[in-house]
């Protein structure tokens, strides 16, 4: 890929808004895709259970209570990773519903397992990248929340702008909360914690719940992974925010 910006500078009026690149390509991409294979199980939970709670990206916006059939908070992930945390969160909270979003096929086919295990009937997955689902399916003020946990850091200063944590994209998740939704991220990367911090505070609709980073509450379980960071010392930071 050259060096064109594929986020174009916003127009007057656009601000926020993503548009495709000039040259036909979509914007900087949060993610690569990697290779990956599903173990025998997740290829048999993806299979039963992708018809049933797949939500398939059309460029065509949706009624996430059609969705659900039911009118309960919806709260969306971006980046489920293997799943572990998501599952948990739906299945602690039956009463929300939650949209996990995630380009990496195992870990789609690792959280049909959870799903399929815990019988969860208040979690869907998307199969696509976020930014497209969140621009072109979600409706403005559609959501209560928005999960963003340790999101790729991109810790090469040149691979920086892959960041999911950008002013543009965080204008556009902003716009898709209710009033008095939130927005909560959490990165074990010092530097990127700030990042998060910074560009949530310079986004006018919202508001920090904290003076500065959050603790973490209580319905964001401990991963091993995290719990294994925690004994070796090192730090995992929350940024909790709310819409106005
Ligand atoms: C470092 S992992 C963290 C996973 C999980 N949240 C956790 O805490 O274990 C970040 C995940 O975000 C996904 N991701 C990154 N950008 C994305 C995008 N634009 N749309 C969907 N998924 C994305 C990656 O595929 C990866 O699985």
């Amino acid at each position: 890929m050259s060096g064109v910006p594929l986020i174009h500078p916003a127009a007057e009026g656009e601000e926020g808004k993503y548009v495709a690149g000039r040259h036909g390509h979509g914007h900087i991409k949060s993610f690569v895709r990697r290779a990956g294979r599903m173990s025998e199980a997740q290829e048999r939970h993806y299979a039963e259970m992708m018809p049933k709670i797949g939500l398939v990206y059309t460029p065509q916006q949706v009624d996430l209570a059609a969705v659900y059939g039911r009118n309960a908070p919806k709260i969306l992930e971006i980046g489920t990773g293997m799943g572990e945390t998501t599952a948990k969160i739906a299945d602690a909270n039956r009463d929300n519903d939650y949209l996990g979003v995630e380009v990496h096929v195992p870990g789609v086919g690792a959280l049909c397992k959870q799903i399929a295990e815990r019988d969860l009937t208040n979690l869907r997955i998307c199969q696509h990248d976020a930014v497209e689902l969140v621009r072109d399916m979600l409706p403005e003020a559609s959501l209560d929340g928005v999960h963003i946990f340790f999101p790729d850091p991109w810790h090469k200063a040149r691979h920086n702008k892959r960041r999911l944590i950008q002013p543009p994209f965080v204008a556009l998740l902003a716009s898709r909360l209710k009033p008095g939704g939130y927005f909560h991220c959490a990165t074990d990367w010092e530097e990127y914690a700030h990042q998060m911090l910074e560009v949530l505070t310079a986004e006018p609709t919202l508001i920090n719940s904290s003076d500065g980073f959050a603790p973490r509450p209580e319905y964001r379980p401990l991963t091993k992974f995290e719990n294994r960071g925690l004994r070796l010392g090192h730090g995992v930071w929350d940024v909790i925010f709310k819409k106005r």
